[in-house]
């Protein structure tokens, strides 16, 4: 691993919840609630929408790595031919079955933990990951898998800093637990140009509204329910979640 991956990895590594206060948690913090990713009915009009539209031009395959309910793929919806979606989550991958087959998308689902399954996967014309790369301890096996799996090119996006960072105030408050500086989107292009690959960058501002409910901190801080009211009012004390969002794209072969 080169320099700046381990970086990355130990600026992750530092977004781990200490072993007592997992043992307390009532409730898994950090599984992903799939009723928090059902793709819209029409898809936002994103930079890494037109990204993917771009690189399909009249029309081709796609791989989400990562498609929770298939935000991703399913906006690519009339030029993607035929998703492959990939997740670690049973349970979205259930999801993005519904949504693919209420639009009438030719799909397969990949259960597993991406770069393990990428054979499995095989290879598309497209891969995007979107709100994937911040789940990431090893950058470079997860960046290398999607490189070659992509016949054309790659999309990611990702949030300008780990998407847990807003509540780092709330650690505090409720553990006593200070949080080491989150990885941000210019340390993933840092361990991507660390692998030779120079992706192009745009950076935009994300429209939907992103979720701030206290019973879903309540969890995420490894805290009862019933300190649901206590999270309230220090959420109503902390500054609103940042929108800073970043597309990735690369072409295949870098
Ligand atoms: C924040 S959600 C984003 C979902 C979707 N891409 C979107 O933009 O709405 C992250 C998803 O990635 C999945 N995930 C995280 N790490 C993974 C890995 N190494 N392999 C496969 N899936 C992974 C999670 O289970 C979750 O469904």
């Amino acid at each position: 691993m080169g320099s700046v991956a381990r970086r990355w990895a130990e600026l992750q590594e530092g977004r781990g919840i200490p072993p007592g206060i997992l043992a307390q948690a009532p409730a898994p913090p950090w599984e992903h609630d799939p009723s928090y990713f059902t793709p819209p009915a029409v898809p936002a009009d994103t930079p890494s929408r037109r990204a993917g539209l771009a690189l399909l031009g009249a029309g081709g395959t796609v791989l989400d790595v990562g498609a929770g309910g298939g935000d991703a793929c399913l906006a690519l919806t009339g030029a993607a031919t035929h998703v492959t979606a990939n997740d670690r989550q049973a349970d979205m991958l259930e999801l993005f079955a519904a949504e693919a087959t209420a639009r009438g998308v030719p799909f397969r689902t990949v259960l597993g933990r991406w770069p393990d399954v990428a054979e499995q996967a095989g290879t598309a014309d497209v891969v995007v990951s979107h709100h994937v790369l911040h789940n990431v301890v090893d950058l470079p096996p997860f960046v290398t898998a999607l490189t070659a799996a992509a016949r054309r090119g790659v999309v990611v996006e990702m949030l300008d800093e780990h998407p847990m960072a807003w509540l780092d105030g709330l650690w505090v408050t409720f553990h006593g637990l200070h949080r080491p500086p989150p990885a941000t989107t210019d340390d993933a292009v840092a361990v991507l140009r660390e692998l030779g690959i120079a992706p192009r960058v745009r950076r935009w501002e994300r429209r939907t509204p992103p979720k701030q409910d206290p019973a879903w901190v309540t969890r995420r801080l490894c805290l009862p329910p019933d300190r649901e009211p206590d999270v309230a009012a220090a959420l109503a004390a902390t500054p609103p979640r940042p929108r800073h969002a970043a597309t990735l794209t690369w072409d295949a072969g870098s």
